[in-house]
């Protein structure tokens, strides 16, 4: 938890988004503003709103939780002939919006596709073995980042001004590298909160994201990142869980 006293953005963050090339001292003057606004209202905002599960977060979930997360997770091929209620995508969103973004600008963007006529534009935008399973699926969610998520920074971070971080000339890549990896991360965040709420997930990148983004985003504000099946999957349709890397494969620590 971000201490008062603490600068708003965390050691890693500095490091990471200068390989992107804007100067640090950029970024600490736009973080040192007086603008900045560290009032104890704002910054335990969200963290009063939490209150009753700050308890929680130091325990380890139940094994029945990380079945439902991880564990017994599964893509799913198939799906059951079930609805997914609004309600609960929004639950959804609701929980995923939790998960961290760099500086909180949230860049990402979705379009729960649920209509047969929405799901009929998107067909034609899928590679073929992705049309069945898809046009099955109650829901596919478009999981999109907005390339002018900045205009949100005056809500989102404790100061306006680190919009311009975004927009200044020459920051075109580092921005646009900024909302497809934030993005990416919120997609993830949306996977797990749709499997903590009793959904299960089928994901996919097999898609033209050109043609989605022309007959979705026309505008071009935003842009199509990866697809996720929703709804209740038909284990019928599953074979058999593939291997994963070991830490000792994946990992290192130094
Ligand atoms: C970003 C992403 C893109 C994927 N694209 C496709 C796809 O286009 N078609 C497909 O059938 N599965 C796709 N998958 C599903 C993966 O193959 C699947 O999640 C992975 O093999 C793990 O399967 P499991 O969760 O059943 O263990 C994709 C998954 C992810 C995360």
């Amino acid at each position: 938890m971000q201490s008062n006293d603490a600068p708003p953005f965390g050691h890693w963050d500095l490091g990471f988004d200068s390989d992107f090339g804007f100067r640090i001292s950029d970024f600490i003057r736009l973080t040192e503003s007086p603008a900045l606004d560290r009032s104890p209202e704002r910054s335990y905002r969200t963290r009063d709103n939490l209150n009753h599960l700050e308890n929680t977060m130091s325990e380890p979930l139940s094994k029945a939780a990380l079945d439902t997360i991880f564990l017994e997770a599964r893509t799913y091929p198939g799906w059951l002939p079930k609805p997914v209620d609004d309600d609960l995508l929004r639950r959804v969103y609701d929980l995923a919006k939790f998960g961290p973004t760099s500086a909180n600008t949230m860049p990402m963007r979705v379009v729960f596709v649920k209509s047969q006529a929405a799901k009929e534009r998107l067909k034609p935008t899928l590679m073929p073995g992705n049309v069945d399973k898809t046009m099955a699926a109650p829901v596919c969610a478009i999981v999109a980042f907005d390339m002018l998520f900045h205009e949100f920074i005056p809500k989102l971070w404790f100061d306006p001004s680190f919009a311009q971080l975004f927009t200044k000339p020459g920051m075109e890549e580092f921005t646009k590298a900024h909302a497809f990896r934030n993005g990416s991360l919120q997609g993830a965040y949306l996977i797990i909160a749709a499997r903590a709420l009793g959904l299960d997930c089928g994901p996919m990148s097999g898609f033209d994201n050109a043609k989605v983004d022309a007959e979705f985003f026309p505008d071009g504000r935003w842009k199509s990142n990866f697809l996720i099946n929703m709804g209740y999957g038909d284990p019928s349709k599953l074979k058999p869980r593939n291997e994963r890397l070991t830490f000792d494969e994946a990992c290192k620590i130094v």
